[in-house]
């Protein structure tokens, strides 16, 4: 018998992958390094997991790299953060749209220095009609956030009339959260040994595979995430059914 016949959810792949990338700072620390130094390595780990999902046929890859509640952080990591993006952007877009990655930013992007959010922009703008790999950056993202500004729009469409209450379901209000157009993650990675979801895709994440491991983000490599999917790949996702109304495949999903 086939691993399909088994357990026909086993053998299918990620669509969608996010992840936080955790232990930067402890990784540097470490080597008795700045913590600047962990996430300069942070970025290399970045360049190998983006190229690992792309060759691997992954749709979406969501990386968490700046949450809402990073901003408590100190004055200097947060500046030097900042540059490490904007320097990123500026030398990676390219290399992402000669790759056919289209990149796409989630998050209240409002807070960031216009330099910075025009480089967003025009890697956007750049990458829109690229079709392998989405790559998400959550940046100054949250949760929580996310949810608040869904309600604020559906609560704008309610008071100019164009939407009555009954409207609101579950699809109306995922279609308004900043993932509208993407999958919900199937698998999420948090690295660094901490086993919480800190205000990540709250809504996103209600039947999505979570995977912990205490390897630091420096060190996930793509040996790491093959684990991670091989993890992912041995478990039955059953969205609320039965294990045996899986198997005899008497229901779609
Ligand atoms: C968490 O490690 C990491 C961050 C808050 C920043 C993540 C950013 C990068 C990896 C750079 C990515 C850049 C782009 C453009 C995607 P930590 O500092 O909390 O580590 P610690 O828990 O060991 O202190």
């Amino acid at each position: 018998m086939s691993d399909d016949e088994l357990n026909p959810l086993m053998a299918t792949n990620p669509r969608h992958i996010a992840i936080i990338m955790d232990g930067n700072g402890r990784w540097a620390q470490k080597r008795f390094m700045p913590r600047a130094f962990g996430h300069q390595a942070g970025v290399k780990a970045v360049r190998k997991i983006v190229e690992y999902c792309a060759l691997q046929k992954v749709e979406v890859l969501t990386l968490f790299a700046f949450s809402s509640e990073n901003w408590r952080r100190p004055e200097d990591e947060v500046s030097m953060l900042m540059g490490l993006f904007l320097a990123t952007l500026q030398t990676e877009i390219n290399k992402l749209d000669r790759n056919n990655i289209r990149l796409r930013f989630i998050g209240d992007r409002s807070a960031f220095s216009e330099s910075l959010q025009s480089k967003m922009a025009e890697g956007e703008a750049q990458t829109q009609g690229n079709d392998a790999l989405t790559l998400v950056i959550a940046a100054n993202y949250g949760g929580r956030w996310d949810m608040c500004q869904a309600c604020q729009q559906i609560l704008d469409k309610m008071a100019t009339g164009g939407l009555p209450q009954q409207a609101i379901t579950e699809e109306l209000i995922a279609q308004h959260l900043s993932t509208t157009d993407l999958p919900e993650p199937d698998l999420y990675i948090r690295t660094g040994g901490e086993q919480r979801v800190s205000n990540f895709m709250l809504w996103q994440l209600a039947y999505t595979e979570m995977y912990f491991t205490p390897t630091l983000w420096p060190d996930f490599d793509e040996q790491s995430l093959e684990a991670a999917i091989v993890s992912f790949k041995s478990r039955q996702r059953r969205f609320g059914h039965t294990g045996e109304q899986i198997l005899n495949k008497s229901v779609t999903l």
